[in-house]
């Protein structure tokens, strides 16, 4: 078992026992975070590179403190300042990039499956930071710790998903993370946001929130995601937020001590009301400190580390 000079592009192509190794490597990694100074030599002359192709704040900016707190340079490339405006292709720019000597590429694009064209063209590793629809595995290793850390065991844990599932790459690899490890996920989101046989990937879909979240112990709550929709597919934002948008009354129907998330960013007062996002038993900002905990176990193991 070894992640070692490998892509990281899937959580369904990814076994639980790698998701296992990157867990455990990023709760021993978390320590650095509270210290004075972030700072370990480990991967001391690595050169990683951030190609986003989509607006990121949390997800670019803790891939580049991760690797900096383990002493590698992070540059970054962004496609709007760059000669991708001049036409320039995305193999054309991945391999001039990689020809500066950079041992390793996080990529986010708006293209499903373009992680895995980019491993194909490069001959380092590629991390995915999110393609398209497809999936964000970071972003599921990230919520899988969170869970970690408030609920202890991921198996027979109760979570519900709501929301966008048809646009969503966090629901996504959530589902193939989460099931993998023996979580029991339910999802709920309108009909026209929930992708046809969903239930093949081993959830339960419904179509009314409260029946998801019945008895969860973790309610997730995803954004809506308006900027991949070509047409509406639902009536009004106010009635998706009065039948989808978690509010207090909602969450009742969930555990006394269940956890909130949301991968951020939110629209409050749409899917997410902002008493609930605010509330002492939302997690939502601890996920943004475990994404550098992980992110940073993921650059150590496929750039440096020990099986
Ligand atoms: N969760 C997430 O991917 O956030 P960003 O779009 O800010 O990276």
């Amino acid at each position: 078992m070894s992640l070692r000079g490998n892509d990281l592009l899937s959580l369904r192509e990814m076994s639980a026992e790698d998701m296992e190794l990157v867990l455990s490597t990023a709760r021993s990694l978390k320590e650095i975070l509270s210290r004075p100074i972030k700072k370990v030599p480990t991967l001391r002359g690595k050169v990683v590179c951030t190609l986003f192709y989509e607006p990121s704040t949390r997800t670019k900016t803790s891939f580049e403190l991760a690797a900096r707190y383990m002493s590698a340079d992070a540059v970054s490339f962004s496609s709007a300042t760059s000669a991708v405006r001049k036409g320039e292709s995305l193999a054309d720019t991945a391999r001039n990039l990689s020809m500066m000597g950079i041992d390793l590429a996080i990529m986010r694009h708006s293209v499903s499956g373009s992680c895995h064209f980019l491993s194909k063209v490069l001959d380092i590793p590629v991390v995915n930071a999110g393609d398209g629809m497809n999936e964000h595995p970071t972003q599921g290793l990230l919520d899988i710790f969170t869970m970690l850390d408030y609920k202890s065991k991921i198996r027979g844990l109760k979570v519900a998903i709501v929301g966008d599932i048809l646009h969503s790459r966090v629901a996504r690899s959530n589902i193939f993370g989460l099931t993998k490890m023996g979580a029991e996920v339910s999802i709920a989101g309108p009909l026209t946001l929930l992708p046809p046989d969903i239930e093949r990937l081993g959830v339960k879909a419904f179509a009314r929130p409260e029946e998801a979240m019945e008895g969860a112990d973790v309610v997730y709550v995803l954004r809506l995601q308006l900027e991949r929709q070509a047409r509406s597919l639902f009536p009004s934002k106010r009635e998706y937020r009065d039948f989808f948008g978690i509010d207090r009354h909602k969450l009742s129907y969930a555990k006394d001590d269940a956890i909130i998330m949301h991968p951020g960013p939110m629209n409050r007062g749409v899917e997410i009301t902002t008493d609930v996002a605010d509330s002492p038993r939302s997690v939502i900002l601890d996920q943004v400190t475990s994404g550098v905990a992980v992110r940073m176990a993921i650059l150590y193991l496929i750039l440096g580390g020990r099986d």
